[in-house]
């Protein structure tokens, strides 16, 4: 297990108590595992998804970025295989009604990768060939796989009927490639180059759940990276670790991660080498981060449905080709539950329990917290004052928390992840010092007023 001492229960329920994660629709009953991100989890939410695009997008010379509709013409998920091949084996206990999903209902049983390349009816054999239980009643009784498509369904316009119908995109990926032309005779990039972008995605999966982990919304940072032919394995390798780098360079704990290669009969059809970055979390391992040589698939198909001459010209060479892509595709949520599960904490701080989130600084929401040790002047003046700096930059979020004993607000905003606490006292208007403490180690030391700003950013930039 990740870390023994956050369950999804704990991890669950700090996100409600703190503010980073709400049940969705609370105030009637809900929706079925959809949820709000919060003040602190649409910063931290806000914070990773800054820093994928500064790792896959600012920081390349290679990479473009790409805002991409959410509704496409239906004609590309034809074309992709998703309107035939999308679905999931969805199976019912006749006995209790319990909904299951095939795949993972034997995964779940034999380890993964058993469903690994298996059509439907072999799924069905192989749970009554291991007698393999309803999860809810105990009895084995199911109706056979029914193919159920992931995508969401609804009309444009008016009238509701068939040449209507537009579905909510379950990946970022396509909209990428159906603009892959585009970018090419607008941006000077030249294959090998790739394309990146941030946005929802919607799956209609038959088991969500886990929290955050697997929901029917969800956003995801995906990129595709077009290289020539017979140069797609390289690139795998090099994105791979690329991947992996960036989540360590974020402070998640190798010991809690492994990179798991699809073997040959896990592959999909159109990829020669797949590979999942996967997390052990309190319920087990899970996949965090896709990463794929999906080969020529996509503009193969985008290319022969429209009719449109989707081949890349290397001027160099004089040659005429479909470029080879290789993907890394991440979830934000799941990233970001990643973070929540592989940071938090308790220990013991003075004989007092307290709970940490340990988040590097960087995705951490709030950066800074000034604390005023009384409510009175001069020592509130500078509070305000130190404070009035940050907010009227805007750059990232400090707080002023003057409510309750200092030891108390330590330990919320430790809850919160929140790297520094500057504590401004008595002594703070002779000597021009506050007390900055930290948050990991719980070390106190005096620091110059006019230092705070540069302290906060060296510790940012993990100077
Ligand atoms: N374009 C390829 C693609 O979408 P995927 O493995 O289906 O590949 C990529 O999805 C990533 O998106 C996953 O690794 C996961 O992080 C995230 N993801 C997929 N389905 C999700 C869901 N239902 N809820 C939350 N995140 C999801």
């Amino acid at each position: 297990m990740a870390n023994k001492k956050a369950d999804m229960k704990t991890i669950v329920s700090l996100c409600k108590r703190r503010g980073f994660i709400f049940p969705g629709s609370e105030i009637y009953g809900g929706l079925a595992n959809t949820w709000d991100y919060g003040p602190y989890g649409v910063e931290l939410k806000n914070n990773i998804k800054r820093e994928w695009w500064r790792a896959f997008i600012l920081k390349r010379d290679d990479v473009v970025g790409l805002d991409s509709a959410i509704l496409l013409n239906p004609k590309t998920w034809e074309a992709s295989g998703h309107l035939k091949s999308f679905a999931d084996p969805l199976m019912d206990c006749k006995e209790c009604k319990e909904r299951v999903r095939g795949d993972q209902l034997l995964e779940s049983k034999l380890g993964d990768g058993a469903a690994a390349g298996l059509d439907f009816a072999s799924i069905y054999a192989k749970i009554n060939d291991n007698d393999i239980k309803c999860p809810r009643c105990g009895k084995r009784n199911f109706t056979e796989p029914r193919a159920f498509n992931l995508m969401f369904k609804t009309f444009q316009g008016v009238i509701e009927d068939s040449t209507n119908v537009v579905y909510l995109r379950p990946e970022t990926a396509q909209g990428i490639f159906l603009e892959f032309k585009n970018i090419v005779n607008t941006c000077r990039q030249k294959v090998p180059f790739g394309i990146g972008q941030i946005g929802k995605s919607f799956r209609n999966e038959i088991t969500p759940g886990n929290f955050i982990f697997r929901t029917r919304e969800f956003e995801q940072m995906e990129m595709e990276f077009f290289c020539k032919p017979g140069t797609e394995l390289e690139w795998y390798a090099y994105w791979k670790k690329y991947c992996w780098e960036w989540l360590l360079s974020l402070g998640l704990r190798t010991e809690n991660m492994r990179m798991r290669d699809h073997d040959q009969k896990e592959l999909s059809h159109y990829s020669n080498a797949t590979c999942d970055i996967e997390y052990e979390y309190p319920f087990g391992w899970g996949e965090l981060w896709g990463v794929a040589s999906r080969t020529s698939f996509d503009l193969t198909a985008h290319m022969n449905a429209s009719g449109e001459d989707l081949r890349y010209f290397d001027q160099e060479a004089n040659d005429r080709y479909i470029p080879f892509v290789v993907e890394p595709a991440l979830g934000v949520d799941r990233t970001l539950l990643t973070f929540l599960v592989d940071s938090y904490d308790e220990d013991e701080i003075g004989g007092e329990k307290r709970v940490v989130l340990h988040l590097h600084p960087r995705i951490a929401p709030v950066k800074a917290a000034i604390l005023p040790l009384v409510k009175k002047d001069p020592v509130m003046g500078i509070a305000e004052k130190i404070y009035r700096g940050f907010k009227d930059e805007g750059e990232f979020l400090v707080e002023m928390d003057e409510s309750g004993s200092i030891g108390k607000r330590y330990r919320r905003h430790d809850e919160l992840g929140t790297p520094c606490c500057f504590t401004v006292d008595f002594e703070s208007e002779q000597d021009g010092k506050v007390t900055l403490r930290d948050r990991d180690t719980t070390k106190q030391e005096r620091v110059d007023i006019s230092n705070i700003e540069k302290i906060l950013r060296d510790k940012i930039r993990g100077v």
